[in-house]
């Protein structure tokens, strides 16, 4: 009754006060729930550094699979012709899905980040950035590409390709930390960073008639996402959610002014088979972005590391200036068929699709479970909705089970802080897919460098959750109100997941 009480005190809104609901609510089943991922879940890893690289149950042939895949994600591809792991390039961000993926989690920003003095992105650096030009008209298919440039910047590239910049792709990217500070109604304060991002030594760089060095990347029209890697398990189960569900979250409206969007997104399997409408509902990617774990897996294999598959047969550059004037100079470094057999292609979607879910730790532990309960009276379950179930799948264990993967799949306002500007489908510069949250209090455990958001600019979930904003400001400020040992309790159930 307490709480009860002091939440509504501080609530800054005019949403009516809620009563807090008994935990017989089956809303709250989630409290005690261990294996977020039913029958999907991993068994106890006490802490383990590989708390992501789990199979789910699987047959004997599905095994043979999984592990093939497995080797295919580690396989550093080179862009050597004479060697077996040739395919990469000729431009790429860099040369294996491990070397983004760590652990089959997210990667981490570069060593040694600060406010002053720029860093550039290198190989094992998980992050790249998506670029395109911006739409007059809400344009919400696919985002134009920049003429030159396709919908990604390639930041490496194969020796040759640049023979200006050697091992530089399309152009270099540099980062550096903007900081601010944020003090708590309390008085506690806490430093935030923010990524800044500049682009140097573009491929399209020419002197203009004024002596001012020029690229089709430097212009005002020109929109680049930032996007840190992220982590793999789990995503069979949210492949095999009905889209019905889905868009039946979309139609709640909370009080508090949530309301999650679908995005709707190119399908390339509907492209060749010449469907009139080619998009399908968004699940993978930051923006919900990508349409299935097959095309975001082929579509990294194609982009990320420039290695042609079944399903994106061409080099993502084709027809650029930057890559005809390459294959003019090295003919016969052109293959004409794919680089990936489809052997490989298909065990690196069937790994993607079938890494289990974490268990829970600590789930009787008093704080956990009170922030367990905060998380809802918070209202952070209006969008990172705790259950979901999952329809049939040609895996059994992902078949019809009853998960906890704390996301809506759909697409919110963040607020200006998290904005990126740029539109991806329906999604716009200010929206995001809610995250899910299962296995987040594991991430640095995974790899310790691993950091929160989009953009990777988090480094703690409460720095995460200090920059929610738009739709989650109700959210997010009754979180900032709540007293210190309430806010770390929240953290605590976090950390449980
Ligand atoms: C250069 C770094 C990089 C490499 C290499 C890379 N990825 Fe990713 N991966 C990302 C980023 C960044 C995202 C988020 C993309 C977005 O939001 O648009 C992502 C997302 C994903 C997702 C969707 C995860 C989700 O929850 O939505 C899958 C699946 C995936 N990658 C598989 C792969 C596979 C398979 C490979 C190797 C063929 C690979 N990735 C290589 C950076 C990388
Ligand atoms: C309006 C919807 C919404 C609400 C409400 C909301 N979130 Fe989120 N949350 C998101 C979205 C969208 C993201 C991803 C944002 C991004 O990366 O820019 C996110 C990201 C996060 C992350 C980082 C996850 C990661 O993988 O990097 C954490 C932690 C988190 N939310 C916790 C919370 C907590 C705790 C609350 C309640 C105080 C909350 N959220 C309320 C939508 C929401």
């Amino acid at each position: 009754m307490k709480k009860i009480v002091y939440l509504c005190f501080l609530s800054l809104s005019l949403i009516a006060c809620q009563k807090d609901t008994p935990s017989s609510d089956t809303t709250e089943d989630y409290l005690h729930i261990k294996h977020l991922g039913g029958q999907a879940t991993s068994n106890d890893l006490l802490g383990s550094s590989h708390a992501f690289s789990f199979p789910i149950p699987l047959n004997t042939e599905e095994s043979e699979l999984h592990l093939l895949g497995d080797a295919n994600f580690e396989r550093n591809f080179s862009d050597d012709p004479s060697r077996p792991e040739y395919g990469l390039g000729p431009v790429f961000n860099n040369t294996s899905c491990l070397g983004c993926h760590n652990r089959d989690g997210r990667g981490s920003l570069p060593v040694g980040l600060n406010t002053s003095s720029w860093v550039r992105l290198n190989q094992n650096d998980s992050l790249f950035l998506r670029i395109s030009i911006e739409d007059d008209q809400l344009n919400e298919g696919p985002p134009t590409a920049v003429p030159g440039y396709s919908s990604q910047l390639f930041h490496l590239g194969s020796y040759g390709v640049r023979k200006d910049f050697p091992g530089v792709g399309q152009a270099e990217v540099w980062i550096r930390y903007e900081e601010s500070q944020f003090q708590y109604p309390d008085g506690e304060q806490i430093t935030l960073v923010k990524p800044l991002f500049k682009i140097e030594n573009p491929y399209d760089a020419y002197i203009d008639s004024s002596e001012r060095i020029q690229s089709r990347l430097w212009q005002t029209d020109v929109k680049t996402s930032p996007r840190m890697s992220l982590p793999l398990f789990g995503l069979g189960l949210l492949e095999a959610v009905p889209e019905s569900d889905i868009l039946n979250l979309a139609k709640v409206k909370h009080p508090e002014g949530v309301s999650g969007r679908p995005n709707y997104v190119l399908d390339i399997n509907k492209v060749n088979t010449r469907d009139p409408f080619p998009y399908s509902l968004g699940r993978f990617g930051w923006k919900a972005n990508s349409p299935s774990i097959e095309q975001q897996s082929l579509g990294a294999l194609n982009g990320d590391l420039g290695v042609t598959n079944y399903l994106f047969p061409e080099e993502s550059i084709v027809n650029t200036k930057l890559y005809n004037d390459y294959v003019r100079g090295e003919e016969s470094f052109i293959s004409h068929k794919n680089e990936a057999s489809d052997e490989l292609a298909h065990s690196l979607v069937f790994y993607s699709s079938t890494l289990a879910v974490p268990p829970r730790r600590n789930i009787n532990d008093p704080q956990v479970v009170q922030g367990g309960r905060l998380f809802k009276s918070i209202r952070c379950t209006s969008c990172h909705v705790p259950q979901l179930t999952t329809g049939a799948s040609s895996v059994s264990s992902l078949s019809y089970q009853r998960i906890f993967p704390f996301t809506d799949m759909l697409l919110h306002d963040m607020g200006e802080g998290l904005a990126d500007h740029r539109q991806d489908f329906k999604a716009n510069g200010r929206e995001w897919k809610t995250r899910p949250l299962w296995g987040v209090g594991l991430t640095q455990v995974v790899n310790p460098r691993a950091s929160f958001l989009h953009d990777g600019r988090a480094r703690t979930l409460e720095e995460a959750i200090v920059w929610h904003g738009g739709e989650a400001q109700y959210s997010r400020d009754q979180f900032i109100h709540l007293s210190k040992n309430q806010r770390q309790q929240v953290l605590a159930f976090l950390k449980s997941l």
